[in-house]
């Protein structure tokens, strides 16, 4: 069984975002993607209503992509899969719609209790977004694992700093390459495809 995680990825658009978020994502039986940008295969719900009847009779290991046309019926998804579900992924593209500063407030808010309380029914969350400063900056006490692919605007890499990350290496990333930072310390994807705590950490930064 995999742990609990809550995993953030940001970058600008083509830096692979996306690319690394599947291969996350192949570790985990049980994945409702929230495909707001139509570039994941699975069983497609393009309405909430269908989605409901799904988990009427839900199958044990499922590939689930919403398309819902409002942005009301995925916080509606959200909170059936976080009342009902237990041991899931939720992958969360364009999060800032999602995860941002005024949602990230409210105790009512379906994203909200998933990320604070979401441990209990081991709900994880792979949240991946371009726009670094519209992301509720309160979530970094809560993040398992934060990656950062390269990114160059000025306010974009201030933020990245109070994530942690060190500005000059998030604008010197070359493409394809992230930062990596997990409770045990940095990394960079030149380390091991996947690294663990247990590798020493480059610099003791930690989350
Ligand atoms: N590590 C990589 N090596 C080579 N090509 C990659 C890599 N990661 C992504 N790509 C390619 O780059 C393009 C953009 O990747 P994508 O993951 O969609 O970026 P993003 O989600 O950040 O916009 C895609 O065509 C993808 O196949
Ligand atoms: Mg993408």
């Amino acid at each position: 069984m995999i742990q609990r995680e809550v995993i953030i990825i940001f970058g600008r658009t083509g830096e692979g975002k996306s690319t690394l978020a599947k291969k996350i994502i192949a570790r985990y039986n049980r994945v409702v993607v929230f495909d707001t940008l139509h570039e994941y295969h699975g069983t497609v719900f393009s309405d909430f209503d269908s989605f409901v009847d799904y988990f009427q009779h839900p199958d044990s290991d499922f590939f689930l992509v919403c398309r819902f046309p409002s942005p009301v019926s995925f916080s509606y998804a959200a909170r059936l899969l976080f009342e009902t579900q237990e041991d899931i992924l939720i992958v969360l593209e364009e999060a800032d719609n999602y995860l941002n500063s005024v949602s990230f407030n409210d105790a009512y808010d379906p994203f909200f209790q998933i990320v604070t309380r979401g441990r209990h029914a081991k709900i994880s969350i792979l949240a991946i977004t371009q726009r670094p400063t519209l992301i509720a900056i309160t979530l970094r006490a809560m993040s398992t694992r934060v990656i950062t692919f390269c990114q160059t605007e000025p306010g974009d890499l201030d933020r990245m700093e109070d994530w942690g990350f060190d500005p000059e290496e998030v604008r010197n990333l070359e493409k394809f390459k992230y930062l990596e930072k997990t409770k045990g310390g940095i990394h960079d994807s030149n380390d091991k495809a996947s690294p663990s705590q247990h590798e020493t950490p480059k610099k003791d930064i930690l989350l």
